[in-house]
């Protein structure tokens, strides 16, 4: 009984809430667009090219990307798919074995397929841009909204090196009464250029993340194409069965 109880509390606790790592961190916001197919295309190129170093996708196969997206399956094949034991059809694995990887990280990098859904695509989207230089961890990382993360900062060379500094006269920490949450902007601040500014770094991550939300469920993109005909069958549906109604009731009324 006591384990059901527990059982059923755990499922009535909202997922992101158990799973806010950064607690009280203000997140940015970002609104999916699975209709940008550029947009989805430019993120699965960022996300091949600088996560699945580490990071698998195994609930997604390359090909389906490919037919999703509109990407030819040899450009899928020249450009997407490192690994010489990976195949067009296969699942988006990677090499790396958890065990080794737990040693060399003190963690080890989670599958991403559903990471959106775990942790939110607000979540995700701030996360990847709140890395910050701190001497005392092994990667000379830490992140604002994933204190002590075990993951190096990937996009660093895109991004360039950013910095914690907090000005308190800046309205910066302020901490909203109610929420308890963190209000204004964050403490972050470039210092050091990479090759993107700030804006196209957001861009890019805004991709990487709309690319994550799309792997996360991409039977949406199909439901949302084949919407528009089931309400149609439906009108029509009405149609006929209001003339047949008619047809049956004539002679009573
Ligand atoms: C060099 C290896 C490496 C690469 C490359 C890498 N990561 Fe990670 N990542 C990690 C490790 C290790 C963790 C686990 C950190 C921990 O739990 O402390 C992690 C954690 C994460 C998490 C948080 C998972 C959670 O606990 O919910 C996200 C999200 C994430 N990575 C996204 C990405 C994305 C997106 C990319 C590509 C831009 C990427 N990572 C590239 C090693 C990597």
């Amino acid at each position: 009984m006591k384990k059901q109880l527990i059982a059923l509390i755990l499922a009535l606790v909202p997922f992101t809430a158990l799973a806010a790592g950064g607690g009280n961190v203000h997140l940015d916001k970002m609104e999916p667009d699975l209709y940008d197919k550029a947009s989805l295309q430019n993120g699965a190129k960022l996300f091949v090219n600088y996560c699945m170093g580490c990071h698998s996708a195994q609930f997604q196969r390359f090909a389906r990307t490919a037919e999703d997206l509109g990407i030819p399956q040899d450009v899928i094949e020249e450009n997407l798919i490192f690994s010489s034991s990976l195949k067009y059809n296969d699942q988006m694995r990677i090499a790396m074995q958890k065990e080794d990887a737990a040693v060399w990280f003190g963690a080890a990098p989670p599958d991403l397929s559903l990471e959106t859904r775990l942790r939110g695509a607000d979540w995700v989207y701030t996360y990847l841009r709140s890395f910050y230089a701190d001497d005392s961890r092994p990667w000379g990382v830490n992140n604002a909204v994933f204190p002590d993360v075990g993951m190096p900062n990937v996009l660093a060379p895109l991004q360039g090196i950013q910095e914690k500094v907090c000005d308190p006269n800046h309205h910066v920490a302020e901490v909203d009464p109610l929420t308890g949450k963190q209000v204004g902007e964050s403490c972050l601040k470039i210092t050091k250029e990479g090759a993107m500014s700030k804006a196209e770094f957001d861009k890019a991550v805004y991709d990487l993340t709309n690319f994550m939300v799309y792997a996360g469920e991409p039977s949406k993109l199909e439901s949302n194409r084949i919407a528009p005909w089931v309400l149609g069958f439906i009108v029509i549906l009405f149609f006929f069965a209001y003339l047949l109604k008619k047809e049956y009731w004539r002679d009573i009324h």
